[in-house]
């Protein structure tokens, strides 16, 4: 019997965080304390998980055996932590709260925090190296997961999202800014599953296709959060996008609410090359409505 939505997502959150906390920098021998610490600190506070989430079940829908793809959804994990470091630090977005906690910096000063968030990054990539697969398979899980967090991908994303504050961005060009800052992280996390599971170049395009849709709806519900979330229930502060180029700046909440919707859909539609899609279909339209 097939497990229902709640049951799965509760399985697959349990085993992450379990991976998570007993596989992660703790090294009791070495001198760097502050170090192992400012990476636990972020990585086991919490969050949705949605990116390694995502990676497991499409390895599992790809046919793949999920708890052996956990190296690869955590090293999305990982560099997503590291992502969240970097842009609350004051040189980035200034933020004092996530994930319900004081923010990396708050707690170790921003040049731990710095590199709390480098060493996220180099670990990442010997997760991937030491997974349980073959050569070919690690080796592009390496060139998607670079590929995607890098340059070309989210830091590139997030160095346009800094630099549009100053002026007045086309529609085009947010599509753009997101679409790497957020949309890269979350298609490399789906890729890796298909990838793990050695799934076919048609299922690695349509999980491509699947994660950018998501990534934008998820972006622009974050955006909305900004404006009618709650701090308290969210983990981090709300009312602090006014001066950037967000999707609720340009199209307003009522808009970007349908928004949400439509890309959800087109994402929805990409799943079609797959069997045993009720998961990440309903985890995709539950994420439509999310306060958190
Ligand atoms: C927050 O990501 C930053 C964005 C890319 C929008 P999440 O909303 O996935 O944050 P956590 O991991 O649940 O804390
Ligand atoms: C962050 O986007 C995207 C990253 C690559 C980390 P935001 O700056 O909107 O994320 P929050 O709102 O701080 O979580
Ligand atoms: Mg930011
Ligand atoms: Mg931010
Ligand atoms: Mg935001």
């Amino acid at each position: 019997m097939s497990l229902s939505f709640d049951d799965r997502i509760r399985e697959y959150s349990e085993y992450i965080e379990q991976y998570l906390d007993e596989q992660c920098f703790r090294y009791d021998t070495q001198p760097q304390k502050d170090l192992f610490s400012a990476m636990r600190y972020s990585l086991l506070a919490g969050g949705k998980r949605i990116r390694p989430i995502l990676t497991l079940d499409f390895c599992r829908m790809c046919g793949g055996n999920w708890k052996d793809a956990i190296s690869f959804a955590a090293a999305t994990e990982m560099i997503h932590t590291y992502s969240l470091i970097h842009d609350d630090l004051p040189c980035m977005d200034n933020d004092d709260f996530r994930r319900g906690k004081p923010t990396n910096h708050k707690v170790y000063g921003e040049a731990i925090a710095v590199l709390a968030g480098d060493a996220l990054l180099t670990a990442a990539f010997s997760y991937l190296a030491a997974a349980p697969y073959c050569a070919d398979i690690r080796i592009r899980a390496v060139e998607i997961l670079s590929n995607c967090a890098g340059q070309l991908g989210m830091v590139g994303g997030q160095v346009l999202d800094m630099q549009s504050e100053q002026r007045q961005c086309s529609r085009q060009e947010v599509l753009d800014i997101q679409s790497r800052k957020t949309g890269a992280l979350i298609r490399a996390a789906c890729m890796l599953g298909v990838v793990a599971a050695g799934g076919s170049e048609e299922q690695i395009s349509a999980a491509s296709e699947f994660a950018s849709h998501l990534g934008l709806a998820f972006q622009i519900r974050d955006d909305m959060l900004d404006v009618i979330g709650d701090a308290q229930k969210l983990g981090k502060a709300v009312g602090v996008d006014d001066h950037k180029n967000t999707f609720v700046q340009l199209y307003g909440i009522e808009a970007c609410d349908q928004m949400v919707k439509d890309h959800t859909q087109t994402a929805v539609n990409a799943l079609s090359v797959f069997d045993s899609t009720e998961f990440l279909t309903e985890l995709a339209y539950s994420l439509t409505g999310r306060t958190v």
